[in-house]
Protein backbone atom coordinates (compact mmCIF):
# COMPACT_ATOMS: atom_id res chain seq x y z
CA UNK A 1 0.00 0.00 0.00
CA UNK A 2 1.32 3.72 -1.16
CA UNK A 3 2.10 5.61 2.23
CA UNK A 4 1.12 8.93 0.28
CA UNK A 5 -2.48 10.27 0.51
CA UNK A 6 -3.76 13.36 -1.55
CA UNK A 7 -2.93 16.09 0.98
CA UNK A 8 -5.80 18.77 2.26
CA UNK A 9 -5.25 22.14 3.31
CA UNK A 10 -5.52 22.67 6.92
CA UNK A 11 -6.44 27.05 7.86
CA UNK A 12 -7.95 29.89 7.39
CA UNK A 13 -8.14 31.53 3.51
CA UNK A 14 -5.64 33.96 2.58
CA UNK A 15 -6.88 37.13 0.70
CA UNK A 16 -4.11 38.06 -1.90
CA UNK A 17 -3.72 41.77 -2.76
CA UNK A 18 -2.55 41.71 -6.34
CA UNK A 19 -1.33 45.14 -5.85
CA UNK A 20 1.42 43.42 -3.24
CA UNK A 21 2.53 40.52 -4.81
CA UNK A 22 5.93 39.22 -3.14
CA UNK A 23 9.31 40.76 -3.96
CA UNK A 24 10.63 37.34 -2.84
CA UNK A 25 13.86 37.03 -4.80
CA UNK A 26 14.33 33.31 -4.43
CA UNK A 27 17.34 31.15 -5.36
CA UNK A 28 17.10 27.70 -5.23
CA UNK A 29 19.90 25.07 -3.86
CA UNK A 30 21.20 23.22 -6.86
CA UNK A 31 19.58 19.83 -7.41
CA UNK A 32 20.50 17.04 -5.19
CA UNK A 33 22.91 19.20 -3.32
CA UNK A 34 21.04 18.77 0.17
CA UNK A 35 19.81 15.94 1.88
CA UNK A 36 17.40 15.51 4.98
CA UNK A 37 18.44 13.39 8.00
CA UNK A 38 18.28 12.52 11.14
CA UNK A 39 20.75 13.42 13.34
CA UNK A 40 21.40 11.66 16.98
CA UNK A 41 20.13 13.99 19.69
CA UNK A 42 18.86 16.66 17.23
CA UNK A 43 15.90 15.17 15.03
CA UNK A 44 16.13 16.03 11.92
CA UNK A 45 18.74 18.13 10.09
CA UNK A 46 20.78 18.53 6.63
CA UNK A 47 24.25 17.32 5.40
CA UNK A 48 25.82 17.94 1.79
CA UNK A 49 25.42 15.40 -0.60
CA UNK A 50 28.71 16.70 -2.67
CA UNK A 51 31.65 19.37 -1.27
CA UNK A 52 30.21 22.74 -0.86
CA UNK A 53 33.04 25.74 -1.36
CA UNK A 54 33.30 28.41 1.12
CA UNK A 55 31.65 31.26 0.13
CA UNK A 56 28.70 29.92 -2.10
CA UNK A 57 24.69 30.96 -1.51
CA UNK A 58 23.20 28.05 -0.88
CA UNK A 59 19.93 28.56 -0.91
CA UNK A 60 17.57 32.09 -0.48
CA UNK A 61 14.72 30.79 0.70
CA UNK A 62 11.05 32.37 0.93
CA UNK A 63 9.59 33.25 4.23
CA UNK A 64 6.78 34.47 6.02
CA UNK A 65 6.53 37.29 7.25
CA UNK A 66 4.97 37.78 10.72
CA UNK A 67 3.69 40.48 13.01
CA UNK A 68 3.98 40.61 16.78
CA UNK A 69 0.17 39.35 16.74
CA UNK A 70 1.04 36.15 14.88
CA UNK A 71 3.28 35.23 17.92
CA UNK A 72 3.18 31.09 17.91
CA UNK A 73 2.94 30.36 21.44
CA UNK A 74 6.29 28.57 23.00
CA UNK A 75 4.15 25.49 23.49
CA UNK A 76 3.80 25.16 20.05
CA UNK A 77 5.94 23.43 18.04
CA UNK A 78 6.41 25.68 15.52
CA UNK A 79 7.95 28.25 17.50
CA UNK A 80 11.16 26.48 16.96
CA UNK A 81 10.88 27.57 13.73
CA UNK A 82 10.95 31.46 12.97
CA UNK A 83 13.69 33.59 12.62
CA UNK A 84 14.03 37.58 13.61
CA UNK A 85 13.07 39.56 11.73
CA UNK A 86 13.54 43.72 11.69
CA UNK A 87 11.08 45.22 9.28
CA UNK A 88 8.53 46.88 11.16
CA UNK A 89 5.82 46.06 11.27
CA UNK A 90 7.13 42.22 11.03
CA UNK A 91 9.16 40.95 13.61
CA UNK A 92 9.92 37.84 12.62
CA UNK A 93 9.67 35.52 9.30
CA UNK A 94 9.05 32.09 9.19
CA UNK A 95 11.22 30.27 6.83
CA UNK A 96 9.69 27.98 3.92
CA UNK A 97 13.47 26.41 2.71
CA UNK A 98 15.88 24.70 4.31
CA UNK A 99 16.81 27.42 6.69
CA UNK A 100 14.74 26.27 8.79
CA UNK A 101 15.67 22.50 8.53
CA UNK A 102 19.48 23.47 10.06
CA UNK A 103 20.48 23.06 13.21
CA UNK A 104 22.88 24.87 15.64
CA UNK A 105 26.27 24.91 16.37
CA UNK A 106 28.69 26.99 17.81
CA UNK A 107 31.53 25.76 15.37
CA UNK A 108 29.23 26.63 12.49
CA UNK A 109 30.31 25.99 8.97
CA UNK A 110 27.31 28.31 7.60
CA UNK A 111 25.39 31.57 8.29
CA UNK A 112 21.95 32.59 7.63
CA UNK A 113 21.14 36.02 6.75
CA UNK A 114 17.84 38.34 6.35
CA UNK A 115 17.69 39.44 3.43
CA UNK A 116 14.45 42.02 4.25
CA UNK A 117 14.41 43.60 0.77
CA UNK A 118 14.67 40.58 -1.02
CA UNK A 119 12.68 38.75 1.19
CA UNK A 120 14.27 35.47 1.80
CA UNK A 121 16.39 33.73 4.01
CA UNK A 122 20.09 33.25 2.72
CA UNK A 123 21.94 30.35 3.66
CA UNK A 124 25.78 30.97 2.70
CA UNK A 125 28.88 28.11 3.83
CA UNK A 126 31.25 30.10 5.80
CA UNK A 127 33.75 27.13 5.20
CA UNK A 128 34.41 24.34 2.72
CA UNK A 129 31.91 21.71 3.42
CA UNK A 130 32.59 17.94 2.80
CA UNK A 131 30.00 15.69 1.38
CA UNK A 132 28.33 14.12 4.30
CA UNK A 133 29.22 16.59 6.71
CA UNK A 134 26.04 18.30 8.66
CA UNK A 135 25.20 22.29 7.88
CA UNK A 136 25.19 24.45 10.62
CA UNK A 137 25.13 27.59 12.33
CA UNK A 138 24.95 29.23 14.65
CA UNK A 139 21.77 30.53 16.38
CA UNK A 140 23.19 33.49 18.10
CA UNK A 141 21.08 33.33 21.33
CA UNK A 142 21.08 31.08 23.89
CA UNK A 143 19.99 27.78 22.80
CA UNK A 144 16.84 26.10 24.07
CA UNK A 145 17.54 23.06 24.35
CA UNK A 146 20.54 20.54 24.65
CA UNK A 147 23.06 21.07 22.63
CA UNK A 148 24.10 18.29 21.34
C1 LIG B 1 14.91 25.14 13.70
S1 LIG B 1 14.76 23.52 14.29
C2 LIG B 1 16.04 22.67 13.43
C3 LIG B 1 15.52 21.44 12.75
C4 LIG B 1 15.04 20.36 13.71
N1 LIG B 1 16.16 19.50 14.08
C5 LIG B 1 13.92 19.54 13.12
O1 LIG B 1 13.96 18.30 13.17
O2 LIG B 1 12.95 20.12 12.61
C6 LIG B 1 15.37 23.77 15.93
C7 LIG B 1 15.28 22.54 16.80
O3 LIG B 1 16.26 21.59 16.40
C8 LIG B 1 16.88 21.00 17.52
N2 LIG B 1 18.31 21.36 17.52
C9 LIG B 1 18.94 22.27 16.75
N3 LIG B 1 20.25 22.27 16.97
C10 LIG B 1 20.49 21.35 17.90
C11 LIG B 1 21.68 20.90 18.58
N4 LIG B 1 22.88 21.39 18.31
N5 LIG B 1 21.54 19.93 19.51
C12 LIG B 1 20.32 19.40 19.80
N6 LIG B 1 19.16 19.78 19.20
C13 LIG B 1 19.26 20.75 18.26
C14 LIG B 1 16.15 21.53 18.75
O4 LIG B 1 15.14 20.61 19.08
C15 LIG B 1 15.53 22.82 18.25
O5 LIG B 1 14.33 23.13 18.93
Amino acid sequence: MSSRTVASRAGATLNPNPKKMSKAKIVLPEVGLLKLVTVEGKGRGVVANRPIKKGKLIEAGPIIRMKKKDKIPKDCVLSNYPFEWDDKPWNRAFPLGWAGLLNHSDKPNCKIECNIEGEVLEITATKSIAKGEELVWDYGIKPWFDVK
